[in-house]
């Protein structure tokens, strides 16, 4: 994996992530890249609205966020993360939702695993439930079930991707201590 470090968010990750989740937006257009965004983008200030959320809920104990940090690679910075937060539903508090992304250069380095493996385990003393939902084509699947999550429900055709109809799938993964 190279010296790529995996470690908690901190605060001073929000000009590194911000970057990040703009690179994504572009992605979407991409017809390989199979993760929801929202209708309208968002831009900087709100994605800076979206990092001190964020925060909020890590420092309240409704998240648990990984991060990877490429070290001396141009420069350290933060090249993935994966978030498992509260749900706002009242009856499910036990229930973590689980979003990753990597950026594009770093994918398929084992990058994904370390942070989904990190994350999951600190959320144990958290969450008794992880849930997430994933398209149909995203490789990201195999990830999941070998990390020991099921699929636990489908929507067929739940997604419509540059003209093409592709499943919804749920899946999640039971926390033992
Ligand atoms: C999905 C994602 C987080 C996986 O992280 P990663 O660092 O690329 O994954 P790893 O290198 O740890 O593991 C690779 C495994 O995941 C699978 N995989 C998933 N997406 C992949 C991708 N874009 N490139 C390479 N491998 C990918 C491979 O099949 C591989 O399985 P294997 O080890 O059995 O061969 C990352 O590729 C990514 O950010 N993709 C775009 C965003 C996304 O799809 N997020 C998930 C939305 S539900």
């Amino acid at each position: 994996m190279g010296r790529v470090r995996v470690r908690p968010l901190e605060r001073r990750d929000m000009k590194d992530l911000v970057a990040n989740n703009l690179d994504y937006a572009k992605e979407a257009k991409d017809p390989n890249f199979y993760v929801s965004s929202p209708a309208v983008p968002l831009n900087k200030k709100e994605e800076q609205e979206y990092f001190r959320s964020l925060w909020m809920q890590v420092e309240r104990g409704d998240a648990i966020v990984s991060v990877a940090e490429a070290k001396g690679i141009v420069r350290d910075h933060v090249v993935g993360k994966c978030e498992i937060k509260r749900t706002n539903v009242f009856e499910m508090p036990h229930v973590g939702g689980l979003s990753i992304e990597i950026n594009k250069e770093f994918r398929g380095w084992g990058i994904g695993t370390a942070l989904l493996e990190d994350a999951i385990e600190r959320s144990k003393e958290k969450f008794k439930i992880i849930m997430l939902a994933v398209f149909g084509p995203n490789p990201a699947r195999k990830l999941y079930k070998r990390l020991g999550f099921e699929e636990v429900g489908v929507i067929p055709n739940g997604v419509k991707k540059d003209g093409e109809y592709m499943d919804y799938v749920f899946m999640a993964r039971e926390l033992r201590k």
